[in-house]
């Protein structure tokens, strides 16, 4: 689905990547971990094709995911209706003056006919409801995260990306959240922190260093060790 081939990426004179390889099949779940400024929202957005690799190259269903061939108005309505990205920084992602609208938006750009049903269907999903016609940037942190993730889920993707979608969650929404992408049968990449729910979120495992070094590439069942978690830096 995803393949990363000796990816470099510098920002300032900063090595964000240096030759990164990886390979996404379609259908794995994927749980993203690293330390602050390991280099997990700038993977997914290398994914999202926001950013773009300085060498290497990334390939999307066999693909090149570069900025000419994102030009193409079909290959780029294609490509956006299967990966979705749920970011880091939610309030980047909210503009619409209701709630209604911001979960319809994505839906009306790809000219669905069922937008007024997956408004409904994702806003009860996410207990939002009672808000369809409250401004976003009003709500409440944790509901700002279940709306993004709304928003994104509601155009039904192939591929989600999901940066630290649980980080403003309170424990029974993330339950639910869990229970939500455990049924859903697409490829998902979670970003996260929290090592509580992290072997919960995917089988795979894969753990960023400095530079964006893989410390870590395999089965959840061995991604926990103290040594390994440790050298990472995720536990003191
Ligand atoms: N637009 C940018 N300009 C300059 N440096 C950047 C930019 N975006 C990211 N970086 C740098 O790239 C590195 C990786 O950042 P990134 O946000 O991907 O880390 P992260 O693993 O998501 O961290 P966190 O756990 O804090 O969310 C950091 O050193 C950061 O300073
Ligand atoms: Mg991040």
């Amino acid at each position: 689905m995803f393949s990363i081939q000796n990816v470099t990426l510098k920002r300032e004179d900063h090595i964000v990547f240096e030759n990164l390889n990886l390979t996404i099949k379609a259908g794995e779940k994927i749980v993203l971990l690293g330390i602050n400024g390991s280099g997990k929202s700038t993977l997914l957005k290398l994914m999202n094709a926001l950013e773009f690799p300085d060498s290497g190259e990334m390939l999307y269903e066999g693909k090149a995911l570069t900025k000419s061939a994102l030009k193409h108005k079909q290959v780029n309505e294609d490509f956006r209706r299967n990966v979705g990205l749920v970011f880091q920084n939610i309030d980047a992602m909210l503009f619409n003056p209701t709630v209604y609208d911001e979960i319809a938006f994505g839906a009306r750009q790809l000219e669905f006919d069922d937008v007024d049903a997956r408004v409904r269907n994702y806003a009860e999903l996410f207990g939002l409801t009672p808000y369809l016609n409250h401004v976003p940037f009003k709500l409440s942190g944790g509901q700002k995260q279940k709306l993004a993730l709304a928003c994104v889920m509601s155009l039904s993707p192939k591929v989600l990306l999901m940066d630290e979608p649980t980080s403003a969650l309170d424990p029974a929404s993330t339950a639910k959240f869990m229970e939500i992408i455990a049924a859903q049968p697409i490829t998902t990449i979670t970003a996260t922190h929290n090592l509580a729910i992290a072997p919960r979120l995917g089988e795979r495992v894969i753990i960023l260093g400095e530079k964006g070094k893989i410390l870590y590439d395999g089965s959840s069942e061995n991604a926990f060790e103290i040594e390994l978690l440790t050298k990472a830096g995720l536990i003191i």
